[in-house]
């Protein structure tokens, strides 16, 4: 199967790092105009130039925070200025962090609310129009696997991802007649950034050292290895494709086995 995604633009949240800089490098390596968005502007920058340009294509980036309605709103006007149709919205950010639910603050989950569900909200709402008179749209959620089971430890993060799972499935409900279609990936313990400060902290927390936590995780991985972004990235761009068009509203977990049920 070739994939190509000549003459589409993807707007990648999170872009600059991890899952979401693999994917933005999957997509371009594809043939689509990149936009990355995250906070810090010299990682954007960064990574805007680790793209790859095929056929002489142009990356860009907005800054934008997330965690702020202001600045998702401004961001959102300024592309809506630019009057570009994005035809593949990747909605991802950095998770909310560790800890269980028992010692949870409230404000955390507003927090996370925010992050990952009121911002997703905005910006699938802004770029929803230009999807449907384009007859093409893509939206891509990275969640994570406790959409289907909780993980332990993680209190926050596992209450905002069944939100985020519900959201999802509603807005593929009721744009499926568009050609637009709506779907999670679902990474499992991924090499980034995000999992070396979670093992960390699980390591200060129960006074084991990095490499034992680390291999503790890698024993519940039927596969026994923590998977590469870019493997994460693989099933964006597949869902992202032309090919995939008549699938919408599912889950795809990528890891390595490791959620005990289907
Ligand atoms: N890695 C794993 O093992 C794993 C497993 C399951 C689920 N996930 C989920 O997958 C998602 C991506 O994880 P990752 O490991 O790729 O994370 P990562 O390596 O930490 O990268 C996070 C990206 O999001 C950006 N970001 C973070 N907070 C933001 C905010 N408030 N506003 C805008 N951009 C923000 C970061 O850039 P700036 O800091 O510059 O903003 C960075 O580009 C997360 O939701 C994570 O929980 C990851």
């Amino acid at each position: 199967m070739i994939i190509s995604l000549k003459g589409k633009t993807a707007l990648v949240c999170g872009g600059s790092d991890g899952i979401g800089k693999a994917s933005a490098i999957g997509l371009a390596s594809a043939g689509a105009r990149v936009i990355l968005a995250a906070r810090n502007e010299d990682k954007l920058i960064h990574a805007v130039e680790s793209l790859p340009d095929v056929e002489g294509v142009s990356h860009g980036y907005m800054v934008m925070d997330l965690d702020d309605a202001v600045s998702v709103a401004s961001a959102i006007e300024a592309l809506i200025q630019k009057e570009e149709t994005i035809h593949i919205l990747i909605n991802n950010a950095g998770g909310p962090p560790g800890g269980p639910i028992t010692e949870a603050e409230a404000d955390a989950f507003h927090k996370a609310f925010q992050r990952l569900l009121v911002s997703a909200q905005m910006i699938t709402s802004a770029v929803f129009p230009g999807m449907k008179n384009a007859g093409f749209g893509r939206i891509i959620n990275i969640i994570s696997t406790s959409v289907k089971v909780p993980l332990h430890g993680l209190g926050v993060s596992n209450t905002i991802r069944g939100a985020s799972g519900n959201w999802a499935k509603t807005w593929a409900n009721e744009t499926a007649r568009y050609g637009i279609t709506v779907n999670n990936v679902l990474p499992g313990a991924t090499s980034t950034e995000r999992l070396v400060s979670i093992i960390q902290a699980k390591a200060a927390k129960s006074g084991k050292t990095v490499e034992e936590i680390t291999e503790e995780m890698k024993k519940e991985v039927p596969a026994g290895r923590f998977a590469k972004p870019e493997e994460v990235a693989s099933a964006v761009v597949f869902l992202a494709s032309e090919q995939a068009g008549y699938i919408t509203g599912i889950n795809i977990p990528v890891d390595g086995g490791r959620t005990p049920n289907l």
